[in-house]
């Protein structure tokens, strides 16, 4: 069965607490997790903006401020596993020996994040090479990978394909801090570049665009592999 590592950005499935939109992705995540061993990476969010925010202003470090985020994100998988119910194993995985151990019971395993000084791109990434995953799917709430972030410069241009080197070279430079919303983690990308790991980056603010891509290999976003070849639809 093949596998596959799908990171849910924060701010695809809790912009906030109260417009979070769990449940729309529930069906999706049970008929995907049906169909290969699927293991989620749930990000922080609106929420750990926030909590971030606040550590920030009392004077907390960094790392420290991280560990907040860290809770969020974990927070946020518990509500996924428990809106998913029977078809996810009941635990959220701690670290990446849990994930792999958890997933030994064909469920559909979620974490969230592990360690500061990142975010859960990296988290994403490394799990998928410890798992030996047929691919990485990244949902944001932007269409693929830009050349600058489109949000900000009109003149940004999406990149349909790039070699893992290339996108290396892009998020290269650029600032990490505690809840910083950058492209993708410098370490994401690094990982993704030994490990070979096809990564598929698209809109996942739609929970139809998951399934259109994993199902029917239709999406817009950035295809990152040395072929420049998406290995969607799954099955293939
Ligand atoms: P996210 O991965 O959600 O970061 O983790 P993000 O860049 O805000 O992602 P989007 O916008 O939701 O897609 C939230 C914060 O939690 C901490 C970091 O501070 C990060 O910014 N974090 C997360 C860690 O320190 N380590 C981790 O492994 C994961």
């Amino acid at each position: 069965m093949q596998k596959v590592v799908l990171s849910l950005g924060g701010s695809v499935l809790i912009p906030s607490l109260e417009s979070n939109t769990i449940l729309r992705y529930v069906p999706v995540l049970r008929e995907v997790g049906a169909s290969c061993r699927l293991f989620i990476v749930v990000g922080g969010g609106g929420e750990a903006r926030r909590y971030i925010g606040a550590s920030r202003a009392l004077g907390i470090d960094e790392a420290s401020s991280d560990e907040v985020g860290i809770t969020i994100t974990r927070l946020n998988a518990r509500l996924l596993l428990g809106a998913l119910g029977a078809s996810a194993y009941p635990r959220v995985a701690q670290d990446y020996t849990d994930a792999k151990e958890f997933g030994e019971t064909g469920k559909i395993v979620v974490m969230g994040g592990v360690t500061p000084g990142q975010t859960t791109d990296t988290v994403s990434a490394v799990l998928a090479e410890c798992v030996g995953a047929d691919v990485l799917i990244n949902t944001t709430s932007v269409d693929g990978i830009y050349s600058a972030d489109p949000r900000k410069d009109p003149a940004a241009v999406r990149f349909p394909t790039l070699t893992p080197r290339q996108l290396s070279e892009i998020v290269r430079g650029e600032r990490l801090n505690a809840g910083s919303n950058s492209v993708f983690d410098l370490v994401a990308a690094k990982v993704i570049e030994r490990s070979g790991i096809p990564l598929i980056v698209f809109d996942g603010k739609n929970p139809e665009n998951l399934r259109s891509a994993i199902f029917r290999g239709e999406f817009v976003g950035t295809v990152v592999s040395e072929e420049k070849k998406s290995p969607l639809p799954l099955g293939r």
